[in-house]
């Protein structure tokens, strides 16, 4: 085989290696975007702008759902009122670093 032939074979399977390389590429691409359109077509429309609140989470996470409610995530989180704060605030009084600090009801807040 002379010189000049071995030279064009090479060129010639390292430009079908690089189309083969850009072809899968390619290919690779459109199938993510159709899976990505299915995908999205399966689940209806996930782009939810609004709170869906905790209940929509409950229907499929029960187990961790009666969790979070005994946990102190849930508990922090509530409207502070007379059930659910838990600090005595029927006028007590203390003093720290010389600062006395009243906790008082005013009306139901
Ligand atoms: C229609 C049923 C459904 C609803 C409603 C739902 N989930 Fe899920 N959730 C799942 C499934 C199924 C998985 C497991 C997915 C997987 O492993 O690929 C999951 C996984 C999760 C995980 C990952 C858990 C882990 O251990 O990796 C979190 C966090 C989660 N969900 C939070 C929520 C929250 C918060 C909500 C409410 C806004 C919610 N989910 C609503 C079905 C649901």
């Amino acid at each position: 085989m002379s010189k000049f032939t071995k030279r064009k074979i090479l060129i010639g399977s390292a430009s079908a290696y690089l189309s083969l390389c850009l072809f899968l590429f390619s290919c690779g691409n459109e199938e993510d975007g159709v899976n990505n359109e299915s995908r999205s077509k399966d689940l209806g429309d996930n782009r939810l702008d609004e709170y869906v609140g905790a209940a929509t989470c409950a229907e499929c996470h029960a187990e961790a759902h009666a969790k979070w409610e005994e946990s102190h995530h849930y508990h922090a989180m509530e409207i502070p009122g007379p059930g659910t704060v838990r600090a005595d605030f029927n006028n007590t009084e203390f003093v720290h670093y010389g600062i006395t600090t009243k906790f008082f009801m005013d009306g139901e807040k």
